[in-house]
């Protein structure tokens, strides 16, 4: 979607197909059988998934990712027990009161994606402060999805077009890829180009159902607190000896 930036990736060429991918995505799993690998509680694989967010943003940045995507809740994750959920939550604003300043002193500019009128008001004023004292940064693009689901994404933006239709703006034979993808959050950011899901499992979980029609999938077996640069620089490696298609020859 981004028309800038093809000459900045053949300049950074190094790989097989050459190019380091400009969006990364990660869908963080395991924490859970972290944690009951080593007797813990479910919480503290949490707490130690987190601490691994704050490796994969340096990785990130040491590669010279444009964007960083994580999957931190799924629109699905409220089923899981209220004690849970409420330590993901209590994660969450513990993360962002603890991390924004360092962030912002490394140029990342902090985004999120997902319904956040469900969030409580303290983590809804948390994200926006975020987003609003990060929005002039020109580094890494860190976004964050909480209570985000690709299905509902897509159903949001069908809305906003039959709105416009509705209100004769837009005429139905307008509607194409293009009109949609504007109508989808963050917009104005390239596909992701690597999805990595860790901890064995091989599905997609709602994760960005539109924007990852043409992403190379990488299923790891490593559990996301284990998640360290290593694994990263491999997980890139893995993808620049990719070959990618879109359908071409
Ligand atoms: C990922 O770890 C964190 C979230 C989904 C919020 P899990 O909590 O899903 O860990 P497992 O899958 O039970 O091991
Ligand atoms: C996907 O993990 C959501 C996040 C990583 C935030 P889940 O653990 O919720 O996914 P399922 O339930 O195994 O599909
Ligand atoms: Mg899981």
């Amino acid at each position: 979607m981004l028309a800038s930036g093809q000459g900045e990736q053949t300049a950074r060429a190094g790989g097989a197909n050459g190019i380091v991918p400009r969006h990364v995505a990660i869908i963080m799993d395991g924490n859970g059988r972290w944690a009951a690998a080593r007797g813990l509680p479910r919480a503290l694989g949490h707490r130690q998934g987190a601490e691994a967010v704050r490796g994969a943003v340096r990785t990130a940045r040491s590669l010279g990712i444009e964007v960083l995507t994580l999957y931190a809740f799924s629109s699905e994750n409220w089923k899981r027990p209220a004690d849970e959920v409420r330590d993901l939550m209590a994660l969450l604003r513990l993360y962002l009161r603890r991390e924004i300043a360092e962030l912002d002193r490394n140029d990342v500019r902090m985004r999120f994606i997902g319904d956040r009128t469900a969030l409580s008001s303290d983590l809804q004023e948390l994200i926006a402060h975020a987003e609003r004292k990060t929005a002039e940064n020109r580094g890494l693009q860190l976004v964050l999805a909480v209570n985000y689901g690709g299905r509902n994404e897509i159903v949001c933006a069908a809305r906003r077009l039959a709105e416009e239709v509705a209100a004769g703006r837009l005429a139905p034979a307008e509607i194409d890829e293009d009109a949609f993808a504007r109508h989808l959050e963050l917009a104005d950011l390239p596909d992701p180009d690597l999805v990595i899901r860790t901890s064995g499992e091989q599905r997609l979980s709602n994760f960005l159902l539109w924007q990852s029609a043409y992403s190379e999938l990488l299923f790891l077996d490593c559990l996301w607190p284990d998640f360290d640069e290593a694994t990263f620089r491999q997980a890139v490696a893995d993808y620049t000896a990719r070959e990618r298609r879109f359908g071409g020859r």
